[in-house]
């Protein structure tokens, strides 16, 4: 099915899962660290875990790591440095790998952050959300918006100049004002990168059950259009749905997940996906979702892996390329997928006919009306049998 000669870029991801506080919108794998976090001993067990994934990537490089969470600022600058040496200890990473870190501003101080640049560290991704007291205030975060600024200035002292700051809109009663303020500080600052989500509303957080009152959608409108343009006037072009970079800032380690590259995930329960050449495979895996049984295993940390169909790969291929705003290139689609562009040309006919996708030289591109009716686009692409069957 699957005729790969070569496989797609390679990154890897680590999971963080502790937190000082949940905050009540959040529905990411991260557990209050009330009783302390063990740090030695998840190191251990990434370790593990990534000695475990080692014979599905033999002879690869990896291009961009990124240690995410959670908040993986709790850890020591030592920890940070232990588990990155152990890492290139075992699968070889770019000489110029973009190595990202996720960091709550309410858990670093300007010593932490040099240790974590001198453990090797080259990008931060800092959780910023608004720079309003009462807005923090109001989504529950541990951190006000000075400790934001000291935070940047601190990271930056400690000689971070890549740093991503996440901002997210359509916060309690937030006015447009409000929103458009939060950006102007943030582009003020001059990060290379904006990821500026609109807060959704997740099952199985404090807000699913506590709904709090919302801008409107003509407000969200408003918000989303304006600030758009503000960014754009800035200087910070928008590549994804969320993402804004500063030219030739993109994340790469996102950047490779949209393009539907490989990549593997430690920690508890992080996500992977890896093309094999040797089997003609893509494979999807899971690890043990909670950090107390992700440490208690004693080999297999693997909780659900699933064999991809070529369906699926389509699927796939199509959801995260045509969030991105420069689309993608047949060539593109046959690196990823090892599949011929005549799999997808069907789809592609229709999507140009229906007015959602544009086809240049070959290039194919999500057009305006396409980004609004993503969904629509999408179920072109669905299969209509049964896609996969599921290992636990
Ligand atoms: C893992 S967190 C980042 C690091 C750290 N945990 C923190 O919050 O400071 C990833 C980002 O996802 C965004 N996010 C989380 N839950 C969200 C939600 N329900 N709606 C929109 N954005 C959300 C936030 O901007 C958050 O910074
Ligand atoms: S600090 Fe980040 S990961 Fe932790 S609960 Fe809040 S948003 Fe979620």
């Amino acid at each position: 099915m699957f005729n790969f000669t070569a496989t797609p870029p390679l990154s890897l991801y680590v999971h963080i899962p502790w937190c000082v506080r949940k905050c009540p919108y959040c529905d990411f794998n991260s557990h209050e660290a009330r009783d302390g976090i063990p740090e030695d001993r998840y190191i251990q067990a990434l370790i593990a875990d990534l000695e475990q994934d080692l014979p599905a990537v033999w002879g690869r490089t990896v291009e961009s790591l990124f240690i995410g969470g959670g908040t993986p600022s709790l850890f020591s600058a030592h920890g940070i440095k232990q588990l990155l040496s152990e890492v290139r200890a075992r699968i070889p990473l770019k000489p110029d790998a973009e190595i990202t870190l996720e960091a709550n501003p309410g858990t670093v101080d300007q010593a932490r952050f040099s240790g974590f640049r001198e453990a090797g560290i080259n990008r931060l991704s800092m959780g910023v959300q608004s720079f309003q007291d009462d807005l923090l205030a109001a989504i529950g975060r541990i951190h006000d918006g000075s400790e934001a600024l000291t935070a940047i200035e601190s990271a930056r002292r400690a000689g971070f100049e890549n740093i991503n700051l996440d901002l997210m809109f359509g916060l309690p009663a937030q006015t447009t004002a409000q929103a458009l303020l939060d950006l102007q500080t943030a582009m003020e600052l001059q990060p290379t990168h904006l990821s500026w989500y609109e807060l959704t509303i997740e099952p199985n957080t404090w807000f699913y059950k506590h709904p709090p009152v919302r801008p409107d959608d003509g407000a969200l409108w408003e918000m989303q259009t304006t600030g758009r343009t503000l960014l754009g006037d800035a200087d910070y072009h928008r590549y994804e749905v969320s993402a804004y970079a500063q030219p030739g800032r993109q994340c790469r380690h996102n950047l490779n997940y949209w393009q539907f590259g490989d990549y593997l995930g430690i920690g508890a329960g992080a996500h992977a996906k890896i093309s094999n050449a040797a089997t003609q495979t893509i494979t999807r895996t899971s690890k043990e979702k909670h950090p107390l049984t992700y440490l208690d295993a004693t080999n297999n940390r693997i909780s659900t892996s699933t064999a991809l169909s070529a369906e699926d790969v389509i699927l796939e291929f199509a959801m995260n390329n045509l969030r991105l705003d420069s689309g993608f290139s047949s060539t593109a689609f046959t690196c990823a997928t090892s599949l011929p562009f005549s799999a997808i040309e069907t789809q592609v006919q229709t999507g140009i006919e229906k007015g959602w996708l544009t086809e240049n030289n070959g290039h194919i591109k999500t057009t305006t009306q396409g980004q609004r009716y993503l969904n629509e686009l999408l179920q072109l692409w669905m299969p209509e049998s049964p896609r996969h069957a599921e290992n636990r």
